[in-house]
C-alpha cells in the first residue's frame, strides 16, 4: 500500500499525470482563470448562493446547508476537475449537474480562481479525537491505510503543487465532509485517480468516519 500511496501522490503532484488524466478533455486545465471576473461570474451564475460570497458555505454546520462544500482557499484545479465531473456526471449530483452545465470551462476556471484567491477555509478546533488525529497523521498500516496528512497536507490544508488535485479538506464543512467519506465509501462518490479514496474509506468503521469528521472539519 505504501508503494501504492507514493507511486500515487507522485503521480497526483506531477504534470505529466495531470495532462494523462486531462486526455480527450479539453486540455486546459494549466491554463490560469481571472478572480476579478470570476468574482461577477459566481454572482451571476448563483455560486455565491449555496457556496458563500466569500466560499465559506452557509455558516451553519446543522441541516441541509451544511452539505454545501466550502470553496474558500480550494485549489483552482481541483475544483474545475470537480466541475467538469458533475458536468459528465463522472461525479453525481442533481444540483451540481445543473450549475455545472450552466457554466462554461472558462467561466469554471475563473469562478475557481476568484474562490482560490478567498483565505484559506478554517475549522474551530472543535473535534480533538486522538484516534481521529493517529489515523489522520499516522494512518494505520495493518489495515492499509495511509496518513491523510501524506496527500492533503499537514491539518488537511493541502500541499502546495502546481496543478494540484488533492484538495484542501481542513475546516471544510463537517456535514459535507461526511456525506463525501460515506459516498467513497459506498462507491457513490468514484472519482478519485486511481480510486484511492474509495479504498481508504472502505477501511474506515462509522465512527472512525465521525471522529475523521469532526476533528478534519476543527482544523
Ligand atoms: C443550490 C445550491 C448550489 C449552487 C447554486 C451551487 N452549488 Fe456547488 N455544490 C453544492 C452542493 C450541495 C455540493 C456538494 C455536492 C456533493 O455532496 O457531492 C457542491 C459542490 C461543489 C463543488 C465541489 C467541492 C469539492 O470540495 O469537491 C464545486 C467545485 C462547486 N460546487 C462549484 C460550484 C459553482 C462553480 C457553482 C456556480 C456555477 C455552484 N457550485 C453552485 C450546491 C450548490
Ligand atoms: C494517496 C493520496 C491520498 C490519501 C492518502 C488520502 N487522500 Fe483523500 N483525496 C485524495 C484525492 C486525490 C482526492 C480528490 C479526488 C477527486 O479528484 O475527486 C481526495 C479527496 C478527499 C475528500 C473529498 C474532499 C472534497 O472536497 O470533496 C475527503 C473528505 C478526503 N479525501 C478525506 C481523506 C481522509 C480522511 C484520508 C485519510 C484517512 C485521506 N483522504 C487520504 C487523495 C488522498
Amino acid at each position: 500500500m505504501k508503494c501504492v500511496v507514493s507511486a500515487l501522490l507522485l503521480c497526483l503532484l506531477s504534470y505529466t499525470c495531470v495532462a494523462a488524466t486531462t486526455t480527450n478533455k479539453t486540455s486546459t486545465q494549466s491554463l490560469q482563470g481571472d478572480a476579478q471576473v470570476g468574482k461577477i461570474k459566481s454572482e451571476d451564475n448563483r455560486c455565491q448562493e449555496c457556496h458563500g460570497p466569500d466560499g465559506n458555505g452557509q455558516g451553519p454546520t446543522t441541516g441541509a446547508a451544511g452539505k454545501f462544500a466550502k470553496l474558500a482557499g480550494q485549489y483552482p484545479d481541483y475544483m474545475v476537475k470537480q466541475i467538469r465531473e458533475f458536468r459528465s456526471g463522472e461525479r453525481k449530483h442533481d444540483l451540481m449537474l445543473i450549475m455545472a452545465k450552466s457554466i462554461d470551462d472558462t467561466d469554471a476556471r475563473d469562478i475557481a480562481a476568484y474562490f482560490a484567491s478567498q483565505k484559506k477555509m478554517q475549522g474551530d478546533a472543535s473535534g480533538d479525537s486522538t484516534k481521529a488525529k493517529t489515523i489522520f497523521n499516522v494512518g494505520d498500516a495493518d489495515r492499509n491505510i495511509p496518513a491523510c496528512a501524506t496527500c492533503h497536507g499537514t491539518n488537511g490544508k493541502g500541499l502546495d503543487a502546481p496543478q494540484q488535485l488533492i484538495p484542501v479538506i481542513g475546516g471544510q464543512e463537517w456535514r459535507y465532509l461526511e456525506k463525501q467519506l460515506l459516498d467513497w465509501r459506498s462507491g457513490e462518490r468514484k472519482n478519485s485517480t486511481g480510486g484511492i479514496m474509495n479504498s481508504i474509506a472502505k477501511q474506515l468503521t462509522d465512527d472512525e468516519i465521525h471522529l475523521l469528521t469532526d476533528y478534519i472539519s476543527g482544523l
